[in-house]
């Protein structure tokens, strides 16, 4: 308990109060014909230990500060060189004393001079700062504006009457600690400064002082209805839709509807007596009916994501071509939504988003999450108190982008439990645009939101609640406004390392039931930060690399893009789970449906294309006249007709939907949807000639077999072809995933602990047997940890015919096992110079059983390098699925083929122990030797590490195995291989 405090006055960074002498918030716009002065640039900067370090003689005119240093603005300190960065999840860096900081308080003193432009025309202005972590205090030639918190909120000050000529001195004095961190406790890091713009705005007689923007759209007679109410009155004029009318006045017009997938914006201008804003209208509606979420009188399904800010040089202070990038990505692989997790972005990102298509929740920069550590005592939520700095940031956020039409619901906040300031924003929020739905998840009750959402529910719980069968509330009434709500996972599928797995089972709910109308990926981007190697290579720190007292390790290294923005394999699986169409073909009947699975988009934007691959080789392509179809509906193509087919194993019908003209967001020709189907054919079934060969004891206790020689006494192959290998020997273990990992604070989630503790990362090989007879050598194992009885008794069975070489491997458990497996397969250690990977099957990224939706079945070839997934923390990766046949090659094409029935292949220049104890990517050094595992099955990878584990159809369940491979050496350009000194005994 806290003991009472002496009433003595807060200091302005301890208040729970917003702060002092700013303007009333408003909308934010881009440009006008007013004018502007952008204050960023370098600051003279330096930096405190504590909020009273220095006193506050810096902020008078006069002061010379040309001893400090330079900073850039906008920017974190922490990202430049003065202090650290720290990250925790959910736990405060200080003690949970409200509204009280720590002592060490870093405190940056920001210092810009400036001169205003010759043709300023003095009168009012504003100066706006749009982001600032944690509190201000400013100054403007010396005469204090205000003091301000809300970290990824605007606030404006007058200044008119303070702006000089010349010699302005604008003065800022930023705490990293304030009472508004208690409500900024958002999973990420913690990072202090002036991270977004610091404007002066030219304020003439008669600007706007805001604007609302009220548009909406009806479905049934195709109108839009529009009414701008502006502050003071002035004119709107729409030339496209000859539109010239006083503001405050409705207008019902015939107009083309805003949606995500079609983002129609009609140019606008409005004109007050002082001002000229240039606006882009789009007209929709957005309504909770019969129990869905609408727009425009559609059901729309979310396929999105959580975006946080973040560059891994920059922070949280990013450019308006990282936020373009990111939705260019996000369009390009068929995302259509983006949660503001957790803070309303920098305000041009919601104008990309009108501009580019992209259903948008807004969320308030609100979470009290580690409150949660207290068991919730004194969540400023629940202490009215706090409750003006709450309403102060709806109201910051609703004004700043109440006018965007990508902007469908409010979001009160995330992870804050539940309070009546919670209550109080929905109330004022309603009251001020009831034309949008409310969202918030941490209150199960819903009682003020209209939709239900959820966070990492899992498949089983989804499904109940898309029957609206779930488990009942306790209030009758507050279950039955509930279950009467559409349903959205706000977050799930979480994107940590490799994974997630299990998208598409999600997406088949999404699919099947009315009620569930998607959900967000938790999460964008993994929030690395780029640091340098000793080596000078660069790789990407997460928590716990700066330092910190407390921090949460890689669990900010979520994403679906790595820092860098190169897209991860979970992104690529991401994209074909979410696809907009659905393409399924049946090559027997000789037909293909195409279901357009848009929410208001027919399929006149798409071509579709064929190709026939036979054994992976182009046989033949075309393309598909498709009729109109409507979203919802499908049409049924007919396959065509090919002449005498080439022989081969298999056939592969490929379908492509793709952009049929360029688009804001791609190109023509981008694929947005395929699916592949395979044409009925008989096996060719080849005849290997060669006559079979028998083993032989040789001297030197080997073993020869065709091409291949053994170690006598362990049965281990020694040379195939005369190339060196190690192995093969059964291999259950994988460098644990995040997934695999779990979660800390659920001890049931961590697969990997119940891994070790069954020592399958330790597992012995005891030889039982050798024994060469008749035309086979068979060799058996008992492969099992120390101190367990448990055990996989594994028999080998080599055979050879010609130059191919034949392993059959019977897998039987012995023993009481109560984990699944990593893997089921075998690794063998070959010589590094192997480089190149050539394989038939799916490809070309990874794939897991659960996560292999985006892997097509073909020819594909890599370098080992490319075959490495970088996961910011190394970790099992870069699996190919379904190999019918691999060739790993020297530059001048020796090597090995290695053929079986559709096996899992794995290369990769280090072992996996070494890839298990590596914490950065720069950990990871080359053996020198090539390591490869041949997989019979896998693990799923789940999303455990925050969600559900995986499915039991991707379990891999301890239970008797038989697989084989055959291995074919490969001549070289280089002719035959130079013996090795094994050979030569
Ligand atoms: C959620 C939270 C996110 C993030 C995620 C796990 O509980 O809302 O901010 O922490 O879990 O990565």
């Amino acid at each position: 308990m806290h003991e009472a405090e002496p009433a003595e006055a807060l200091a302005y960074y301890e208040d729970p109060g917003p702060g002092t002498g700013a303007l009333p918030p408003r909308a934010w716009w881009a440009a006008s014909d007013a004018r502007r002065v952008a204050l960023g640039g370098q600051w003279r900067f330096r930096l405190g230990d504590r909020a009273d370090t220095y006193d506050d003689g810096f902020a008078a005119p006069g002061y010379d500060a040309s001893g400090w240093d330079l900073l850039p603005v906008p920017s974190h300190w922490v990202l430049q060189g003065h202090g650290s960065p720290a990250y925790t999840n959910v736990r405060y860096p200080f003690p949970v004393d409200p509204p009280y900081v720590p002592t060490e308080n870093p405190t940056g003193d920001h210092l810009r001079a400036f001169d205003l432009p010759d043709d300023w025309p003095g009168g009012a202005a504003v100066l706006r700062f749009d982001g600032v972590e944690s509190c201000a205090r400013v100054w403007l030639n010396g005469t204090e504006l205000g003091t301000f918190k809300g970290s990824r909120l605007p606030v404006e000050f007058e200044v008119g009457e303070l702006l000089l000529p010349r010699g302005n001195v604008l003065a800022v004095r930023v705490h990293q600690w304030s009472s508004g961190s208690y409500l900024e406790d958002q999973d990420m890091w913690w990072m202090p400064g002036i991270f977004r713009e610091v404007t002066l705005i030219e304020r003439p007689e008669g600007a706007v002082t805001d604007f609302f923007v009220h548009c909406g759209y009806d479905h049934v007679t195709g109108t839009g209805t529009l009414r701008v109410d502006c502050e003071p009155g002035g004119t709107l004029t729409v030339p496209e839709l000859g539109l010239d009318i006083p503001t405050g006045e409705p207008v019902i017009v015939p107009v083309e509807p805003w949606s995500a997938e079609r983002p129609r914006l009609y140019d606008a201008e409005l004109a007050t007596e002082g001002e000229r804003i240039p606006l882009r209208i789009g007209f929709r509606s957005v309504a909770v009916e019969d129990g869905v979420l609408k727009v425009n009188g559609r059901r729309i399904v979310f396929r999105g994501v959580n975006r946080h800010e973040f560059d891994p040089d920059r922070g949280r202070a990013l450019d308006q071509e990282t936020m373009r990038e990111d939705l260019l990505l996000m369009k390009r692989h068929n995302v259509n939504a983006v949660r503001t997790s957790h803070y309303p972005p920098h305000p041009a990102f919601l104008d990309l988003c009108d501009e580019l298509g992209m259903w948008v929740i807004d969320e308030c920069d609100l979470e009290t999450h580690g409150f949660q550590e207290v068991g919730w005592r004194g969540n400023p939520v629940d202490d009215a108190r706090w409750t003006p700095a709450l309403l102060d940031r709806a109201a910051r956020m609703v004004e700043r982008d109440k006018n965007h039409p990508s902007v469908v619901m409010w979001s009160l906040g995330n992870e804050c439990g539940t309070g009546a300031g919670l209550s109080a924003m929905a109330s004022w929020i309603r009251e001020r645009d009831p034309a949008r739905p409310i969202h918030y998840e941490g209150d199960l009750s819903c009682a003020d939101t209209d939709v239900y959402s959820r966070m990492y529910a899992d498949h089983a719980e989804s499904e109940l609640i898309g029957r609206r069968t779930e488990a009942p509330l306790a209030d009758a009434g507050l279950d039955e406004r509930r279950r009467a709500m559409p349903y959205i996972l706000c977050e799930y599928a979480h994107a940590m390392g490799n994974g997630p797995g299990g998208l598409s089972e999600y997406q088949r709910i999404f699919d099947t039931y009315e009620r569930c109308q998607g959900g967000f990926v938790w999460e964008w981007i993994d929030h690395g930060l780029r640091r340098t190697a000793p080596d000078g290579s660069h790789y990407f720190a997460y928590g716990g690399d700066f330092g910190e007292e407390l921090h949460d390790g890689n669990f900010v290294c979520d994403g679906l893009l790595f820092p860098d923005r190169t897209p991860s394999p979970g992104l690529v699986e991401y994209k074909k789970v979410i696809e907009p169409v659905r393409i399924t073909g049946d090559a027997e009947r000789g037909q293909v449906t195409v279901t357009n699975l848009y929410d208001v988009a027919d399929l006149g934007g798409l071509s579709f294309r064929w190709t026939y691959e036979v054994d992976g080789e182009p046989a033949d392509s075309g393309r598909f006249e498709v009729p109109a179809t409507g979203p919802g509906e499908s049409a049924l193509l007919e396959l065509p007709r090919l002449p005498a087919d080439r022989a081969g194993d298999e056939a592969w019908w490929t379908v492509r939907a793709v952009l049929a003209e360029d688009t804001a967001w791609a190109p023509a020709g981008h694929e947005v949807a395929w699916a592949q189907f395979a044409a009925p054919r008989q096996p060719a079934g080849r005849a290997h000639r060669g006559r079979p060969h028998s083993p032989r004891r040789a001297g030197g206790g080997l073993i020869t077999l065709g091409p291949a020689v053994f170690d006598a006494a362990t049965g281990a192959l020694r040379t195939l072809a005369g190339t060196p290998v190690e192995g093969p020997r059964l291999d259950v273990w994988r460098a644990p995933t995040d997934n695999d990992r779990g979660m800390d604070w659920f001890a049931e989630s961590r697969l990997d602990r119940a891994w070790r503790t069954a020592g399958l990362h330790r597992m012995r090989h005891r030889v039982a047997r050798v024994a060469v007879g008749g035309d086979m050598l068979t060799v058996a194992v008992r492969v099992a940890p120390a101190a367990a009885d448990h055990a996989l008794h594994t028999v080998f069975t080599w055979t050879a015919t010609g130059d191919r070489l034949r392993l059959e491997v019977a897998v039987t458990p012995e023993g009481a096992w109560s984990v699944p497996l990593p893997r089921l397969g075998v690794r063998l250690g070959l010589p590094g110079q192997l480089e190149r990977v050539s394989w038939y099957g799916a490809g070309p990224g990874e794939a897991y059983p659960d996560s292999r939706a985006a892997a097509r079945i073909g020819r594909w070839s890599a370098t080992v390098d490319e075959l490495q997934t970088p996961y910011v923390r190394p970790q099992e990766n870069g699996a190919r699925a379904g190999v019918r046949w691999a060739e790993l090659t020297r530059p001048d094409g020796s090597g090995l083929r290695i053929e079986g029935e559709p096996f899992w292949l794995t290369a990769r220049p280090w072992t996996t122990e070494a890839l298990d104890a590596a914490a950065h990517t720069c950990d990871l050094v080359r053996s020198g030797r090539l390591w490869v595992t041949l997989d019979h099955a896998l693990q799923g990878l789940g999303s455990a590490s925050c969600g559900p584990g995986v499915l039991p159809a991707h379990r891999l369940d301890v239970r008797p195995a038989a697989f084989s491979f055959t291995f074919v050496p490969l001549g070289g350009t280089a002719g035959p291989t130079a013996p090795t000194d094994l050979e030569q005994q």
